[in-house]
């Protein structure tokens, strides 16, 4: 096992990494400090793996808050259904939230610990690799709004991660993939020698090899834990983090969300900023074609979908990160590192958007 502390003064925490720590109860045990515990999970995820946390809190008091899984239900009525399961079973401030799922899970359940009577402990247990390597660490959380995605939600750091490679196993492949992106990112932005590690290494982690994906995992939720204890409410850097996901989001609500996962059309986005900078001069030829090769080695797309030029830009203007109606972009000044800027050859955005 690894233990990675994310060093943000008194709201500091570990994240446990590797295999079979859903059997050890000690882990839990030492970051509970209250006596009743809400286990917040989905329909698919509770089946899988509810009964096993249960037995590792025989000492607790045990509230279940079960939700309906898909990011469609990342709404306000699935954070209600929290909140009544929490003053049903009269729960207060003795009591902590534990995440039991994926993104949505992590991000809904997050915030019902940061709302709830003004704030209640809460910890993480992701279970999709995506959630493994990015939701669950940083203390973003939130739900959806109709009009449009995260847009309710709070900062709100957890007590503790505890990622068990073991729930992997019954992860679908295209999920892999989708995780894939993020960690792929984090070499982009940050981490040369890490972008080569996945090169070489990129058919391991597709079958889950627990040795180099373990490593993989820390190394990314180290990159993240870096980010966000330099810019915890991201005023600046902690917007490298978003990394294609200007270009991602605009492809996820064009086509609707859930036709291409979070992971796939951010993949596509990294593909699509790394032919800026290609175009900006910021990135070779050759460093391109390495970006694009090891996403599709990952079994992600690289080529954007069929959506119209006013359609797309139109999406990509209501990105969090823009200011003055001008649209900001992650960018690539090489392999392993990013910048954010305005300051672009528009026509070059125009180029990308329309190939
Ligand atoms: N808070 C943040 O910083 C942050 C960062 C990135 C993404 N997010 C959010 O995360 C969400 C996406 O997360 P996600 O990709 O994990 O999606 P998800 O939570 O929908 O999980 C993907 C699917 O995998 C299933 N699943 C999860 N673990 C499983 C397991 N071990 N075995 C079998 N099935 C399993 C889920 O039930 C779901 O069907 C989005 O809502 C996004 O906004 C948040
Ligand atoms: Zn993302």
């Amino acid at each position: 096992m690894k233990i990675l502390n994310v060093e943000l003064g008194d709201r500091s925490y570990p994240i446990y990494i590797g295999s079979d720590l859903l059997e050890d109860k000690k882990i839990l045990a030492n970051h509970i400090k209250t006596q009743t515990i809400c286990i917040v999970s989905n329909t698919t995820v509770s089946r899988l793996y509810l009964e096993n946390i249960k037995n590792l809190l025989d000492d607790y008091q045990v509230v279940e808050a079960i939700i309906d899984d898909g990011e469609e239900f990342k709404n306000y009525d699935s954070l209600n259904h929290i909140y009544t399961k929490l003053l049903e079973n009269q729960c207060n401030r003795d009591t902590t939230i534990l995440a039991l799922g994926g993104g949505v899970v992590g991000d809904i359940a997050g915030y019902a610990a940061a709302s709830f009577l003004r704030g209640i402990p809460f910890i993480q247990i992701p279970t999709s690799l995506l959630a493994q390597v990015d939701s669950s660490v940083g203390g973003k959380t939130g739900i959806n709004h109709l009009l449009g995605k995260n847009m309710i939600g709070a900062f709100y750091q957890p007590k503790a991660v505890v990622i068990d490679l073991n729930v992997l196993n019954t992860l679908d492949k295209r999920q892999i993939s989708a995780g894939l992106a993020e960690v792929i990112k984090y070499g982009l932005i940050w981490d040369k020698d890490f972008f080569e590690f996945l090169e070489n290494n990129i058919d391991n982690l597709k079958q889950l090899d627990f040795e180099y994906l373990e490593q993989v995992i820390y190394r990314s939720c180290e990159i993240k834990a870096k980010v966000v204890s330099e810019d915890e409410k991201e005023s600046g850097i902690r917007a490298i983090l978003n990394l294609g996901h200007t270009f991602g989001h605009a492809i996820e609500n064009c086509l609707g969300y859930g036709e291409w996962l979070h992971g796939e059309a951010v993949a596509c986005g990294m593909v699509l900023a790394a032919k800026m900078s290609l175009a900006q001069g910021w990135l070779s030829e050759y460093e391109f074609n390495r970006v694009k090769n090891l996403i599709t080695k990952a079994n992600l797309p690289t080529e954007k979908p069929n959506i119209a030029y006013e359609d797309f830009i139109g999406a990509m203007k209501l990105d969090k990160k823009n200011k003055n109606k001008e649209i900001y972009l992650v960018l690539q000044k090489g392999i392993g590192q990013a910048i954010v800027t305005n300051k672009y050859l528009s026509n070059a955005l125009d180029d990308v958007i329309k190939s």
